[in-house]
């Protein structure tokens, strides 16, 4: 057994660095040293637009060799993926059939995506080294400005590759979490375009009316993302009504999705987990017995 000496931790922290460096753009963005003005001047900028308009993206943020690793990863794994759909609106709750026919409660639209489970990406994987890193966690609580944060115990849930292809389609929905964080890894020749409405609600207005409007088609309010492989986006989906367009024609939608959480042990419910990932396991229901409260998810 190796004794934990300060050596054995820079150490620890010396090989995290380095493979961090192979993925991420550290000359451009060095997120290693928060006290670097270029570093200070990103969490700042970040910590404003996510105050503004819940979404901040940093362009180019994984090297393109990495990026192209992530790709071709995700693209042997594609034969594994499990693929789901369902009607929902955009609060992902049950339909309501008291409320009027006007109400966005009743406004189902179909969703058909796909997720290549984390439990199967190899442990060399440039994605799963980006995310289990020390260095890049404590980065992305500096722009949230939440802290502390933690990578997910879920294992198939928290980091996946979530794909979009020809003719799928996730609707508009509020977020149930607080922030998410996403990595493009690539865009489809057509469609696939991540449009959001930014405050539409509040904790104390649902703002129906306005809901209404976008869902109906109006455009004004609405932002799109310009979206790219490499490009890092952290976004507060929670009163921002979002979606991802259609999918068109060749190529595929596919975003990597390091999840981090403040509560790292409660895992996806088993029912959850069935729906999006396929299956759940035997964590999924221990941890179900000892949820810390009993809210709907
Ligand atoms: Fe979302």
């Amino acid at each position: 057994m190796t004794a934990l000496t300060a050596e054995n931790t820079i150490a620890s922290y010396d090989q995290q660095l380095a493979r961090l460096a192979q993925i991420v753009d550290l000359d451009s963005y060095p997120i290693h040293d928060l006290d670097h003005p270029i570093t200070r001047e990103l969490v700042a900028r970040c910590r404003e637009q996510l105050d503004d308009i819940g979404c901040s993206v940093i362009a180019d943020f994984v090297r393109p060799d990495a990026q192209e690793r992530m790709r071709q990863e995700a693209h042997r794994l594609m034969p594994c993926i499990f693929r789901s759909e369902q009607k929902h609106n955009p609060y992902m709750t049950k339909e309501d059939s008291e409320l009027p026919q006007q109400h966005p409660n009743r406004f189902l639209q179909h969703r058909t995506a796909g997720f290549i489970n984390t439990d199967i990406i190899p442990e060399d994987s440039d994605m799963l080294a980006m995310y289990d890193n020390d260095i890049m966690t404590r980065f992305i609580g500096e722009c949230l400005g939440i802290w502390p944060i933690y990578t997910w115990a879920d294992p198939l849930a928290r980091c996946p590759y979530g794909v979009l292809e020809d003719g799928d389609y996730f609707p508009w929905h509020f977020d149930g979490n607080e922030f998410t964080v996403s990595v493009s890894v690539e865009q489809p020749a057509e469609g696939g375009t991540f449009e959001y409405a930014p405050n539409i609600r509040s904790v104390e207005d649902e703002n129906i009316e306005g809901v209404n409007r976008v869902l109906s088609g109006d455009k004004e309010g609405v932002y799109e993302l310009e979206w790219k492989p490499g490009y890092l986006q952290l976004f507060k989906g929670r009163y921002a009504l979002h979606r991802v367009q259609e999918v068109r024609g060749p190529g595929a939608w596919i975003t990597a999705l390091p999840t981090y959480m403040t509560d790292p042990d409660t895992v996806n419910r088993p029912e959850h987990s069935k729906q999006f990932y396929g299956r759940a396991l035997p964590i999924h229901f221990v941890r179900e017995t000892n949820r810390p409260d009993t809210l709907t998810d």
